[in-house]
């Protein structure tokens, strides 16, 4: 039997997989697949617990902030609002989605390393909360932007921290050699300090840092916690300037597969409260707000993808293909990343897994793989297989690629179920051709 480690997951009485209360058996059936399914119970059961590790570790000095690139969507947006969550986005397409939803401003914050020019003046006419400013062509074109419509835009500073995370190369970003942010050991960031503290149209109102992705260990989080302060510190003792804020960013591993080890979140958020208490009263100064900006350990295990089986291939002495009516369109994880999934046949989630499966999309590319040599139940043509823990930059990343079109969204509530996107059609694909 495959091992189904999400809460939110369990094997109702027929022997098919079943989430918060919904047969997927049932779900497939009525909405078709290629489906993103996501618990919403699952979604609100993590916000929550953030935001009572914030109540207890940082006496509510703080907040975590939704890294919504995990998946971003109007209904989205409301849910972890709803729970206390300010937003991150980095893009215009994702502010703009939060203020439709009707997040206001002041609970947005924009991220990014190369933003428009148009996607700055849309920040600063919507009256986000702060734009953290990544390098200095941008601080001074937001100074100007700033000026030109006079206002004070508050701003916070992307700080690399010479940290190297142990996890995927395309997704560590805290090391000197990144594209992200302004760099901490060659006196860059304090240069772009000075700089942001004396420039008119900004204020500079904190830091923040993001280390990477899926990342299992608490150590470099609590290393960048105390890099970070230490410049906090800096910055007030030497330029007389006392931030309000230091964002610390997300990067909390998940379960892919049921044997990932990864630190709960309290023992993370424990661990670096700790080290911030430590060091303030080392410094003398007062703490400030704290903010962490987790995405994918918010929605990653809430979801999972259903698909229906298509062809099987054996070929003998060398593997066997199982194909779906989706692929790297719906989730480029694999074909990217080589990232690790569980999978599992629906329909007969009680049986033993005992078949050695490579999944194969649609696409027609040899690389449109979702996993290979994993482990299922014996496969039929009309299965539906289900992949495990696809809530986090699955539909985020999901492109046309051979014109497929993305399929929907539902969420699930306490045996509910809801279409919160709606699957595209032929028609929506060719919408903006002339
Ligand atoms: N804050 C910043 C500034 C980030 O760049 C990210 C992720 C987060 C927060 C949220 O990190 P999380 O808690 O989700 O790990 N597409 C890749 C992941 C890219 C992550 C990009 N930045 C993947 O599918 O694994």
């Amino acid at each position: 039997m495959v091992n189904i480690y999400s809460p939110c997951l369990n094997i109702n009485k027929e022997g098919h997989l079943a989430i918060s209360g919904c047969d997927t058996i049932t779900l497939a059936e009525q909405y078709g697949t290629p489906l993103y399914v996501m618990s919403e119970d699952e979604v609100r059961r993590v916000c929550k617990s953030y935001v009572d590790s914030f109540g207890k570790y940082y006496h509510g000095n703080g907040r975590p902030i939704y890294a919504s690139k995990a998946f971003s969507c109007k209904e989205m947006y409301r849910i972890v609002t709803s729970e206390g969550l300010d937003v991150e986005v980095v893009s215009g397409g994702e502010l703009y989605t939060a203020l439709q939803a009707g997040v206001p401003g002041e609970n947005i914050h924009f991220q990014g390393n190369n933003k428009t020019m148009q996607e700055l003046e849309f920040a600063i006419d919507s009256n986000v909360s702060d734009i953290v400013v990544d390098n200095f062509a941008e601080l001074e074109l937001l100074g100007k932007l700033a000026r030109e419509k006079g206002k004070t835009v508050r701003v916070s500073l992307r700080i690399k921290p010479g940290i190297d995370a142990h996890t995927h190369e395309f997704i560590r970003t805290g090391q000197v050699d990144s594209k992200f942010g302004l760099d901490l050991t060659s006196g860059e960031a304090l240069q772009a300090v000075t700089r942001a503290i004396e420039l008119d149209g900004v204020k500079l109102i904190g830091l923040h840092c993001h280390i990477g992705s899926q990342i299992m260990e608490k150590e470099p989080f609590v290393h960048a916690a105390e890099v970070m302060l230490e410049l906090h510190n800096r910055i007030y003792k030497e330029l007389g300037v006392e931030l309000e804020q230091l964002n610390l960013g997300g990067g909390f591993g998940i379960h892919y597969l049921e044997t990932d080890d990864f630190i709960p979140y309290h023992e993370y958020m424990e661990a670096v409260s700790a080290k911030i208490g430590e060091k303030c009263v080392e410094y003398g100064i007062n703490q400030p707000k704290i903010y962490i900006e987790p995405g994918r350990s918010i929605v990653g295990e809430a979801g999972i993808t259903l698909y229906t089986v298509g062809n099987i291939k054996e070929i003998p002495n060398v593997r066997s293909y199982v194909s779906i009516d989706g692929g790297m369109f719906d989730n480029p994880r694999y074909a990217l990343y080589q990232s690790d999934y569980t999978c599992l046949i629906a329909n007969k989630a009680a049986q033993p897994a005992d078949y050695v499966a490579t999944i194969a999309g649609k696409c027609c590319e040899s690389g449109d793989l979702i996993q290979e040599h994993t482990h299922i139940q014996k496969p039929e043509t009309g299965d539906i297989l289900a992949v495990l823990s696809t809530g986090a930059y699955n539909y985020s990343m999901a492109s046309n690629y051979n014109r497929n079109p993305r399929p929907a969204f539902v969420m699930v509530k306490e045996g509910e179920s809801r279409i919160i996107i709606k699957g595209e059609t032929y028609e929506d694909l060719v919408h903006n051709d002339l």
